[in-house]
Order: C-alpha cells, then sequence, then structure tokens
C-alpha cells in the first residue's frame, strides 16, 4: 500500500519534471527580471536587477544610440543580479539601454530568443550621481578673507595616460562649485559660489566660520544637480571658548554633571522607597506570603 502511493508520487514528479522541460523548450516559460534598474556614482555604473534566478541564468546586452549592441563576457550566462558596465559605457553623454535577458543554463539552440526586461534609459553625463567634493581651508594675513581650496573626487573613467580623471576634469566649465556657511556663533547661512576650484569668502577678523561645499552641474535637470555634500569644517577663531559660545554653554558644561549626579541620587532614593511602599501593600492581604 505505502509502497503504491511512494510509486504514485514518484511517477508524478517525474511526470511534472517532463512537463517542465518540454515547455522549457518554447522560451516564453522563463521566467524575466521583474525589475532592472542602474545604479551610477562618479561613473561607476552597475545595472541591477530582481529577482535571483533558479533554475536559469542571466545574460546582459546593451546598446546606445551611437553603441553598437554589445554584451560584457564577464555577464553572459550569470547567476547573480548585478553586472558593472563602467568600462564600456565610454561614450559619457551617449544614451544607454540594457537588457536582461532569460537563458536556460545549458545552451540548447542559439538562434532562439529568450525572452527579457529592458531597463531605463541611462546617460552618464546627466545621470550618475557626484559623490562628495573634499576640502582645504586658508585664511589670508589680514584674517578678514577665508579662501575654500577643493578637490573633485575621482571619477571611474580612464584618462589618455591611464589614470582615472576627476569630476572637475570631465564636466570641465559645466561643472560650479557651491559652499553654504555660517558663523559658528549663528545659524544664519550663506552661499558662495566659483567656477573654479577655489572660493573666497570674505569674513569678520576673528570669528570662527563653519563651512561644506558640494559640487552643481547647472545644466543637469534639478533633482540631479547636486553631488553630496562635503564634511563640514570650520575655522579656528581667535576669541576665547567662552566668548565665542556665551558664558550659558561654559556654565551649561560645569553643572551637567552636578545635575547628572542629582537625578542619579534621587532616581535611587525614588526606587528604594518605592520598593518599600510595594513590600507595605503586600503584606496586610499577604496572600502569596502567609497563605502558602
Ligand atoms: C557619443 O554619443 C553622442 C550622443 O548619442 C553622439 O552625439 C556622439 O557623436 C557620440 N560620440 C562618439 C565618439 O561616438
Ligand atoms: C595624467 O593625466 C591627468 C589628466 O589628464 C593629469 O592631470 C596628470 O597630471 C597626468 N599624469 C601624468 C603622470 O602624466
Amino acid at each position: 500500500m505505502e509502497i503504491a502511493t511512494l510509486l504514485n508520487l514518484g511517477c508524478f514528479v517525474l511526470c511534472f519534471l517532463f512537463s517542465q522541460n518540454g515547455t522549457a523548450s518554447g522560451n516564453s516559460q522563463l521566467p524575466v527580471a521583474t525589475k532592472v534598474w542602474w545604479t551610477s556614482i562618479n561613473f561607476k555604473t552597475i545595472l541591477e536587477w530582481e529577482p535571483k534566478p533558479s533554475g536559469y541564468a542571466y545574460t546582459v546586452e546593451f546598446f546606445g544610440k551611437k553603441t553598437d549592441v554589445q554584451k560584457s563576457p564577464r555577464c553572459i550566462k550569470i547567476q547573480t543580479t548585478e553586472c558593472d558596465l563602467t568600462s564600456f559605457l565610454l561614450n559619457l553623454t551617449d544614451s544607454y539601454t540594457a537588457h536582461v535577458i532569460s537563458e536556460p543554463i545549458e545552451t540548447v539552440d542559439k538562434t532562439e530568443e529568450y525572452p527579457y526586461t529592458r531597463s531605463d534609459k541611462f546617460t552618464p553625463y546627466k545621470d550618475t550621481k557626484i559623490g562628495q567634493p573634499t576640502f582645504k581651508i586658508e585664511e589670508n594675513e589680514a584674517k578678514n578673507k577665508i579662501k575654500l581650496l577643493i578637490e573633485a573626487p575621482l571619477s571611474s573613467i580612464r584618462g589618455p595616460n591611464n589614470t582615472f580623471l576627476s569630476i572637475q576634469e570631465i564636466f570641465k566649465k559645466d561643472l560650479e562649485y557651491v559652499s553654504y556657511y555660517r558663523k559658528a556663533s549663528s545659524t544664519g547661512k550663506k552661499e558662495a559660489k566659483s567656477k573654479t576650484n577655489e572660493i573666497d569668502v570674505p569674513v569678520d577678523r576673528g570669528e570662527s566660520y563653519c563651512f561644506n561645499v558640494h559640487i552643481v552641474i547647472p545644466s543637469r535637470t534639478d533633482e540631479n544637480q547636486q553631488s553630496q555634500e562635503s564634511a563640514t569644517h570650520c575655522s579656528h577663531s581667535e576669541k576665547p571658548f567662552y566668548e565665542e559660545y556665551g558664558i550659558g554653554v561654559l556654565v551649561g558644561l560645569i553643572l551637567a554633571p552636578v545635575l547628572l549626579l542629582v537625578a542619579i541620587i534621587t532616581c535611587v532614593c525614588c526606587c528604594r522607597r518605592k520598593k518599600n511602599a510595594n513590600k507595605e501593600a503586600n503584606s496586610p492581604d499577604g496572600v502569596p506570603l502567609k497563605g502558602v
């Protein structure tokens, strides 16, 4: 009886597998990527998609308006869900489309068209995210001007001498640097801009200022114009600490540990008192203590 059931089951599984095989050769049955997207920063560009394949593989094919259909040798019949196309998208102003093709793992018939999912268009020059710039602060001798010396991040694109080009070398005149800055003692922000990698900011002598910097590409659409923001750097002030931040901050710094101690002591006392109160409350009805 049980053996018969097993045999039936085995037969059923076999039939199921055969029927799957049968339909697989008509490849409309292969699952396709449900979602395909580009992630790109400083011209390092990766095509990603979902889901992880099971029983089939993906091949990526891409082309631009001025770029013929190509494949990356690293992205043929892969079982992963990403493909680094950085070294192929070399016409930065071309507009690329990729196809994520679902293929059977073993090649059956090369003439067959396999199903695929198409990506959105991607133009490196317009679409890659720009990373954080870095910068240094230089004060002039009169202490009434600060110069920001900015360095754009490196891109993943190699120049003629095989070194990586910086973002500035790629965008050239299409790029500007913007700094938002404020006096350390206030919250009012100001803006200063430059087409070169140096920004001069007039300052009040003796005050400390805080700066951050980003790159802007005005020719791009609004949501894509600004780079990631740099870290914030502040200039040193010559005023004594308490004058800059006010007596309040200083007093606060001294008082804080004292207040903390008072709070802890109060808390401990309260807890003790509560415990005692609980004991007193429990003992008169005394059920859990005396009842046993
Ligand atoms: C790069 O692509 C742009 C836009 O499609 C095209 O105008 C330009 O001629 C291409 N450059 C080269 C060198 O193919
Ligand atoms: C390589 O090229 C870059 C940009 O074109 C340039 O800034 C750099 O000085 C060059 N380096 C060498 C070693 O020639």
